[in-house]
Formats: C-alpha cells, structure tokens, sequence
C-alpha cells in the first residue's frame, strides 16, 4: 500500500549533460503488484489522458484514433519491460527493447522540462492507479523511470543536442 503523498514525494533528480546513465528494468513484482496487463493498461491509458492535458500534449499525435494508437502501442511496452509477457517484441524488430525506446525518442527534440512534465504526469498516473501497491516497488518502478527519462533528453537550454551513453544492469 501507498499513500498519495508518498507516491506524490518521488523524488526527480536533474539530467546532467555529459553524464552516463545507468538504469535497471522494473523487477516483475511491480508489475504482478499493479495488476497485471489489465492494472497496467489501467495505468497507462490514465497516463496518456493524463498527457493529453499536459504541457507536453503537442508532441504527440493530435487526432484521437493515432493517439490512441501511441496509447495502447506504450502500454505494450510497459507490459513486457516489467517482466509480462513479449507483447511490444515485434515492435522492436528485434532490437533491445530500451534501445530502441531511446532511438524512437531522438526523433523529438526533448529538453529537461518536457522530462519534468512528462515524470510529473506519470507519478500522478501512480498516486491515481497504483495506491494498492507497497511503495517499495512503486519506488523500483521509478527507479526505472527516473533514470531511463535522462536518456530521452537531447535538446539542451544552450542550443546543443546531445545523446546520453547508458549502462543498463546485467542481472535484466
Ligand atoms: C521513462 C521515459 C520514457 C519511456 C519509457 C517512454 C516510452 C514511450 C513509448 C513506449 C512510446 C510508444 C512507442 C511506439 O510508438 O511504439 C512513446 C512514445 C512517445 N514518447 Fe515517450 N517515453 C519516455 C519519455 C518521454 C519523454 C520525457 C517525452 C517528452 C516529450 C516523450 C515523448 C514521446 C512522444 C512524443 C511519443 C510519441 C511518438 C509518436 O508520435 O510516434 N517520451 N514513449
């Protein structure tokens, strides 16, 4: 169990240019935790409503059929990187599935405050859907997260772009 304000006091700590990022993926009892595929697709379709009314709503699609389709496309890619089964795997074309996740992303010129809105809607999305799960795996989860977000950021205050080297831990 977690209260509002415990998931509401996830810390977000900032990207540093240059840094190297080391994540792991979420350990499958989150995943278990939340619900399942169904508790994740209640997660994630929160989320995207969520973003739809967020600050960072005019980086994706803007018609309801393609947005959805970005919907359900990203919680199949929650669903297996949390350890559920291989739904987003065809996706990927056979690609590391976080690798590929972050070269999707270099697509879109992101700064640190498209990461900021975009962490602070999902730990929203958690404080609405997730308050059944110990807050030991909702901290997991945002482990994840928080780190794996530094990697979308490419676009800096300067002017510059630049693309994060990343380390991703072995026991995944
Ligand atoms: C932990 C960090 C993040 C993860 C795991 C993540 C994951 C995803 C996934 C799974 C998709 C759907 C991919 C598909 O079409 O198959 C997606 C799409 C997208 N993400 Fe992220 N994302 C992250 C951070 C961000 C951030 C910080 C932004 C900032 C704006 C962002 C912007 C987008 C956009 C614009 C799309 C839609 C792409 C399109 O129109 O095709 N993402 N993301």
């Amino acid at each position: 169990m977690a209260t509002k304000r415990e998931i509401m006091n996830l810390e977000l700590t900032p990207v540093e240019k240059g840094a190297p990022i080391h994540f792991h993926n979420p350990v499958i009892e989150f995943y278990e935790a939340v619900g399942g595929e169904e508790g994740m697709r209640k997660l994630m379709y929160d989320f995207y409503d969520k973003i739809y009314e967020s600050d960072i709503a005019h980086f994706f699609p803007q018609d309801e059929a393609e947005f959805h389709e970005i919907r359900v496309k990203n919680t199949k890619f929650f669903i297996q990187i949390c350890g559920g089964p291989k739904v987003y795997e065809n996706e990927a074309k056979g690609m590391d599935l976080n690798e590929f996740m972050i070269r999707l992303h270099d697509d879109f010129s992101i700064t640190e405050k498209s990461r900021i809105e975009w962490l602070g809607t999902m730990r929203e999305a958690l404080a609405d859907k997730a308050q059944h799960v110990d807050i030991k795996l909702i901290q997991d989860f945002w482990d994840y997260l928080e780190q794996f977000s530094k990697l979308t950021v490419n676009s800096f205050a300067d002017g510059s772009t630049y693309y994060a080297s990343y380390t991703q831990a072995k026991e995944d």
